[in-house]
């Protein structure tokens, strides 16, 4: 179970290190003032029905209440150590899991936690303005619930910098407080987190598509042979899956509401969908393709030394690394990567090691695949002929291989004239997100009611009804 007597929940025993204990106490005030000042807007009186984690064991892990935000217990949870852990791959392999950071590992593996820390708290600044148009209480509260998670993953990270990083650790963790998603002089770490989200259905496939980014980092994290950063990673797993939830099925209702109204007056062309208040499939298969191309970039350039590095070293493994049947050193492998050649892509085998970002983006994009898949069986169920695709993987990246070319969604090496020329065909325009912003201009609190925008969930929070008050408003 968790401690919650203590200032700073955790399972990690911190009444027993006091040096640490106080470092902790000293960087929650501002933690807290960061939430203040760029948590979710008015929010602060709140009570929100939230789960907060009260275990690490897999059933029964969450407690349901109304909290409100500041004094939600965010704290260190980490899932129980096993004794007989190793090191998995890399040329450590075989050798027991380290407890303590490796000397000669000390910067690299600080960088690795600092960048994942840094994304946490840049989605809530991403979020933040959002909760002034939800579309019902029910989603209110499921912004708020990854946006607290979100909150305790900083923490999470926070805690591995100041328990094994000792100064440095205390002013990266300071650092991560000081940075600004968007902001020019001191911005975040990665560029999709600079990016703006702007609208619901932004907010949807940020989950679905960055989130599951953040997934396939944690897992690959999750592999470490540094033991305390994957019991954290795989601790923090549990909550991502509820975010990613978020995302699909938000974007699902999307897409069941529009054809709804499609089928219903018998319209097709985006202008007429636009007249009756819903989202044209057009305009949600440009978000789509935006969201997942800038994406596609967090996972780094395609033959990276630096993930050779991670992975010979044993710092960072596979998407399940354990489960794959090959040496777990990969001296000897090669991957597949893919580049342009004149006005072609061509594939390209190159040592497996260098290619690591580029089999975890693939792996990544397998899951996409199958969500986007279920995203269709909606429009094919109402009948309604309209295809959702994924673009070509190389469509407006800009890191690695394909960054700097003009590759259209269908994979087709064009000139950066030619694809100008289509561009707002292919991402949203600002006359999308006018429109879009335009149907979100107020927020729906009424138990039980949903913005026209939107179909209602399946089924609500916890068991509890649809019509629930998931948020009060004091
Ligand atoms: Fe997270
Ligand atoms: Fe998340």
């Amino acid at each position: 179970m968790i401690n919650y007597t203590e200032k700073i929940p955790n399972n990690v025993d911190l009444g027993r290190d006091r040096v640490l204990q106080r470092a902790l106490e000293h960087w929650q005030p501002a933690y807290l003032s960061w939430w203040y000042d760029m948590g979710p807007t008015e929010s602060n009186a709140y009570e929100v029905y939230l789960r907060t984690a009260i275990s690490v064991e897999p059933d029964g892990w969450a407690q349901f209440d109304y909290v409100r935000m500041p004094e939600y217990r965010w704290g260190i949870f980490l899932q129980p150590r096993d004794e007989k852990r190793q090191v998995n791959f890399g040329v450590h392999k075989g050798q027991p899991a380290w407890q303590e950071v490796p000397g000669e590992y000390r910067s690299i593996l600080r960088r690795i936690i600092v960048t994942q820390g840094d994304t946490e708290p840049a989605s809530v600044e991403q979020q933040r303005m959002l909760g002034m148009s939800c579309p019902s209480l029910y989603d209110l509260r499921n912004i708020f619930q990854v946006n607290v998670e979100e909150g305790r993953h900083l923490w999470a990270m926070v805690y591995l910098l100041h328990r094994y990083f000792g100064r440095d650790g205390r002013e990266e963790a300071e650092a991560l407080l000081a940075r600004r998603s968007g902001d020019t002089d001191n911005p975040r770490i990665l560029g999709a987190f600079n990016e703006p989200t702007p609208d619901w259905l932004a907010f949807y496939m940020f989950t679905f598509f960055t989130d599951r980014d953040g997934k396939f980092q944690l897992c690959a994290l999750a592999e470490s042979g540094f033991d305390p950063l994957s019991r954290t990673c795989r601790f923090m797993l549990t909550e991502e899956a509820h975010h990613m939830f978020v995302g699909e099925t938000g974007v699902g209702r999307i897409i069941q509401r529009t054809c709804e109204v499609m089928k219903e007056h018998k319209v097709d062309d985006p202008a007429g969908v636009r007249a009756l208040g819903v989202i044209d499939l057009q305009t949600i298969q440009r978000y789509l393709n935006f969201h997942y191309s800038v994406t596609l970039d967090l996972y780094g350039s395609d033959v990276s030394s630096n993930a050779a590095n991670y992975f010979t070293t044993g710092l960072k493994g596979r998407f399940r690394e354990t489960k794959l049947e090959d040496d777990h050193v990969l001296h000897d492998a090669s991957y597949p990567v893919y580049e342009v050649a004149g006005n072609k892509i061509i594939a390209k085998q190159v040592p497996a090691l260098t290619a690591l970002n580029e089999r975890l983006r693939d792996d990544y994009i397998g899951e996409i695949e199958d969500g986007v898949a279920r995203w269709q069986r909606v429009i094919d169920t109402a009948g309604i002929p309209f295809r959702l695709t994924l673009p070509h993987k190389g469509f407006h990246r800009a890191i690695g291989n394909f960054a700097g070319h003009y590759i259209s969604p269908e994979g087709e090496v064009l000139t950066e004239e030619a694809w100008k020329n289509h561009e707002a065909e292919w991402l949203p325009t600002p006359q999308d997100y006018a429109y879009v912003q335009s149907l979100m201009s107020d927020c729906v609190v009424e138990p039980g009611k949903f913005a026209n925008w939107i179909a209602p969930p399946i089924r609500g929070i916890n068991n509890q009804p649809l019509n629930f008050q998931y948020v009060r408003f004091n």
